[in-house]
């Protein structure tokens, strides 16, 4: 079987599965399997595959057409331009947590110090927090999650960009754990109500970790929980900016009714993805 053919077959197995471009995750599959960069899959379309290939690629296939998502088979996702390690301990990064990191970036920008303090509250796999200490080779980070395994993943993507030494990982539930005060608390928490599971995609569902996805029943337990402590924990001026999901923002800006600056950046569809809020001045 050539490269072309194996690319058909598995595009035609996986077109009957609702699970997005059969012919993209064809290919994304088997340069996977070959270990290559995808243009070479078209500049060798003729080329055999060994049986060894073959088989390792029908068995990739058949897990991507069980419903399991591409990233979790690969081991690999890309946020901020950089290239994530995931596994099924963490939430795949979302093209969409992106605002999140330029939100920060901006605020950053505003508070205008070198040495902010910032710290990522569910870092999963880490992205947030290392995209922001890829920008900003002077601010203090840290990053926390409750899951010891998706700690973990945190650990290794530091490690592999580099960034160990800049970006502190440490167990904590929330800000429990956390020692001093900060300029910015960034979260992109688990949002998604109990009572819409049945409105999440069944990949989800089914492969995500629950602790990543879900925020008790209506997705608020954690913004109840994460916005007063963030309230003790920043710096007078400091910001605190969230994503949120999408039927959340109204009880998500009642809980920030004694901040300042309250705002929501939109994403691309105009649908909002982060509140940002500021610490009052004079507040403790
Ligand atoms: C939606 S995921 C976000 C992961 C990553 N920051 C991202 O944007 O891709 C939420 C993360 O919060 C973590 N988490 C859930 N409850 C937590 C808690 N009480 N304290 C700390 N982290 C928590 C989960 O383990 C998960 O990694």
């Amino acid at each position: 079987m050539t490269i072309k053919e194996a690319i058909a077959a598995a595009a035609e197995r996986l077109a009957h599965e609702p699970i997005g471009p059969p012919r993209m995750a064809a290919e994304a599959l088997l340069t996977f399997v070959l270990n290559r960069e995808r243009a070479f899959l078209f500049a060798h379309p003729e080329q055999q595959l060994t049986a060894q290939q073959r088989s390792r690629f029908e068995d990739v296939v058949a897990q991507r057409a069980a419903g399991k998502p591409l990233q979790y088979i690969t081991g690999r996702q890309e946020f901020w331009g950089l290239e994530f390690s995931v596994s099924p301990a963490v939430l795949i990064p979302r093209p969409e947590t992106e605002h999140l990191v330029s939100a920060a970036l901006e605020k950053a920008a505003k508070i205008n110090r070198d040495d902010l303090r910032i710290i990522d509250v569910g870092t999963g796999s880490g992205c947030v927090a290392l995209a922001l200490a890829s920008e900003l080779p002077e601010a203090q980070i840290e990053a926390v999650d409750i899951s010891s395994a998706a700690l973990e993943v945190a650990k290794e993507n530091a490690q592999r960009l580099d960034l160990a030494t800049r970006v502190n990982v440490y167990e904590s539930d929330l800000l429990g754990e956390a020692r001093g005060v900060f300029d910015i608390v960034v979260s992109n928490p688990p949002y998604v109500g109990r009572c819409e599971a049945d409105k999440v995609q069944r990949e989800v569902r089914e492969h995500e970790p629950e602790v990543a996805v879900f925020g008790g029943e209506q997705g608020l337990d954690i913004y109840r929980r994460l916005i007063p402590q963030a309230w003790d924990k920043l710096n007078p001026g400091g910001w605190l900016l969230m994503e949120i999901g999408f039927s959340i923002e109204e009880p998500v800006r009642e809980l920030l009714k004694h901040w300042n600056g309250v705002s929501s950046v939109p994403d691309l569809q105009g649908v909002p993805r982060v509140v940002c809020a500021r610490i009052p001045r004079m507040h403790h």
